[in-house]
């Protein structure tokens, strides 16, 4: 298989917005959430907002991301995001998305992507800490986390309820330098 990983920006934002709207399809399917939204509400998550991509990183609410690109269809099969916090005093830290269609899960895309938005941010002079939540359930993302050197800081308890299914979320940081 061929697959490049690329800088998500304008040009190839319509087909990273494709790649979200059937990721967040697959939230849920065979009882997998990873996503905090109800199937199917039409207030589903963006992933990463267009104008948000060119805020500098001195900005709070700055956005970038890097797409992976099955070269054979040109279809975006894969995402990582990174975004600033929402205040001037939280510009050290920067939080993590990330996710990757069904069909391509378990072939290694998770950490390379992983690995594509550790080393973009250890090459941000203001970023010292990378932060990220993922549900309590998804076990596989805590692993791939884990092996990357990411560090459990809390877990809220029944953070999200989606329909009847109540979800604890779980808080992991990792130290850039
Ligand atoms: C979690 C996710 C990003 C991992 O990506 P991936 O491409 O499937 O993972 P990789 O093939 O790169 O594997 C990397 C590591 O993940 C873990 N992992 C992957 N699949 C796993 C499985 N089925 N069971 C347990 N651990 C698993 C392992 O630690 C693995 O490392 P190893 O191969 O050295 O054992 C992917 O499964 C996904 O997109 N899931 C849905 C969205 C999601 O959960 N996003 C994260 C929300 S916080």
């Amino acid at each position: 298989m061929s697959i490049e990983i690329s800088a998500l920006t304008t040009e190839n934002y319509p087909g990273f917005a494709a790649h979200i709207r059937r990721h967040c399809r697959e939230s849920g399917k065979d009882g997998y959430y990873f996503m905090p939204f109800i199937p199917d509400d039409p207030d589903q998550p963006k992933g990463v907002e267009i104008e948000k991509l060119s805020l500098p990183l001195n900005n709070p609410h700055w956005q970038r991301g890097f797409v992976a690109i099955d070269m054979s269809s040109g279809r975006t099969i894969g995402h990582v995001d990174l975004k600033g916090e929402r205040l001037k005093t939280m510009l050290h830290r920067c939080e993590l998305g990330l996710g990757i269609e069904e069909a391509w899960r378990g072939q290694g895309l998770g950490k390379k992507l992983l690995q594509t938005a550790i080393e973009y941010a250890r090459s941000i002079q203001q970023l010292e800490w990378m932060d990220l939540s993922t549900f309590a359930s998804n076990t596989k993302a805590q692993a791939l986390y884990r092996s990357m050197g990411f560090e459990q800081t809390c877990v809220i308890r029944e953070k999200f309820r989606i329909n009847d299914v109540l979800i604890d979320d779980i808080g992991m940081t990792l130290r850039l330098k």
